[in-house]
């Protein structure tokens, strides 16, 4: 083939190849073979060196009408991909591919759930007034659950009806643990006095749900021990607590009641609202270390005194966050859920 006839040849070709062009990385491709710098234009020039004096400008000059009839058939190709829409039934779509400006989608995070914030900020807020955290086990046996608490055989407390019993052999019964109170035995068995803990956990009851009460919850149990401990021992502490926690204008009141376990007993409510109505809610029990007690973990009550109270988790976050129905903290709606 003469030099000439082969760049003919090539438009021949390059016009073919353009004419079937039907996408960007077809394009590409076509972009490669002929224009690129290991294309066939750049095979031309190279062969230029090699070719006849005689001939080297005719050829030369041919050699570059083809070079810009190929860039502009690229030219007008891109374009055209770039801008149709579609630019053909297999055509890439339109725009760029990648969209380096676009926004990435964020990062959905989770969190504590508001329970947990809670116990959290008790640790804290008890840890500052002087308690050690101690813990027990949620499926407790008769004598930590009841027993060692004076809570005698035939008191209602141990009707198996207000219980999740999981064994009901005598001598070996087991219970989800009605009360956090079975871990202040655990910790008096263990250590010598003075004592000064908190424990949180949770606890089960077959109550009936309503906008206060679940079949699980969770309470903090407070235990004070050391000599001459009195009530008003209780009652600072208690009302310290609450102003640290609430914050000074939270309202509580004592009123006197009865717990095996303690004498004299009280309940502490906290004036919050409940689905829109403002009332005093029972927050939990409170009183003296009843000598019964002490003697069933061996501390002698002539020398020891002590105060303890328990406070239900739940209704305490109710009154810090607004909550007004328990229920909803167990729904596990995030939408719920992510507002605290
Ligand atoms: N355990 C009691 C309950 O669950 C609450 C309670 C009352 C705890 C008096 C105490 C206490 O430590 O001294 O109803």
């Amino acid at each position: 083939m003469s030099t000439l006839a082969r760049i003919d040849e090539l438009l021949r070709q390059a016009s073919a190849d353009l004419g079937s062009v039907k996408n960007s990385a077809d394009l590409e491709a076509f972009r490669a073979k002929y224009l690129g710098p290991k294309g066939a234009l750049k095979d031309l020039m190279t062969a230029l060196k090699d070719v006849p004096a005689e001939i080297k400008p005719a050829f030369g000059k041919a050699a570059n009408e083809l070079r810009q009839k190929l860039q502009t058939g690229f030219d007008e190709l891109k374009a055209n991909l770039g801008s149709a829409s579609g630019g053909g039934p297999s055509a890439a779509p339109k725009g760029p591919a990648l969209d380096l400006t676009e926004p990435g989608l964020p990062p959905r995070l989770g969190r504590q759930h508001v329970l947990t914030q809670t116990i959290d900020d008790l640790v804290d807020v008890f840890g500052r007034m002087g308690f050690d955290v101690a813990t027990g086990p949620e499926v407790e046996d008769e004598s930590h659950n009841f027993v060692a608490l004076n809570i005698p055989e035939a008191h209602p407390a141990r009707d198996p009806l207000d219980n999740f019993y999981i064994d009901t052999t005598p001598g070996s019964a087991h219970l989800l643990r009605s009360q956090t109170s079975t871990i202040q035995i655990r910790v008096m068995e263990k250590a010598k006095p003075p004592v000064r803990v908190v424990a949180m956990g949770r606890v089960y009851r077959p109550d009936e749900h309503d906008a206060t009460h679940y079949s699980m919850f969770h309470q903090v149990e407070g235990l004070y021990v050391d000599r001459g401990v009195s009530m008003s021992d209780l009652k600072t502490t208690l009302i310290q607590f609450i102003h640290a926690y609430f914050g000074p204008d939270c309202k509580i009141r004592l009123r006197p009641s009865f717990f095996p376990f303690t004498e004299p007993s009280a309940e502490m409510d906290v004036w919050m609202q409940i689905r829109g109505v403002w009332k005093w809610v029972e927050i939990g029990g409170c009183g003296m270390v009843d000598p019964n007690v002490f003697k069933a973990v061996g501390y002698d009550p002539e020398i020891w005194t002590g105060f303890a109270f328990g406070l239900g988790i739940e209704r305490l976050a109710m009154r810090k966050y607004g909550i007004t129905d328990i229920r909803w903290l167990f729904e596990n709606d995030v939408r719920f859920l992510r507002q605290f």
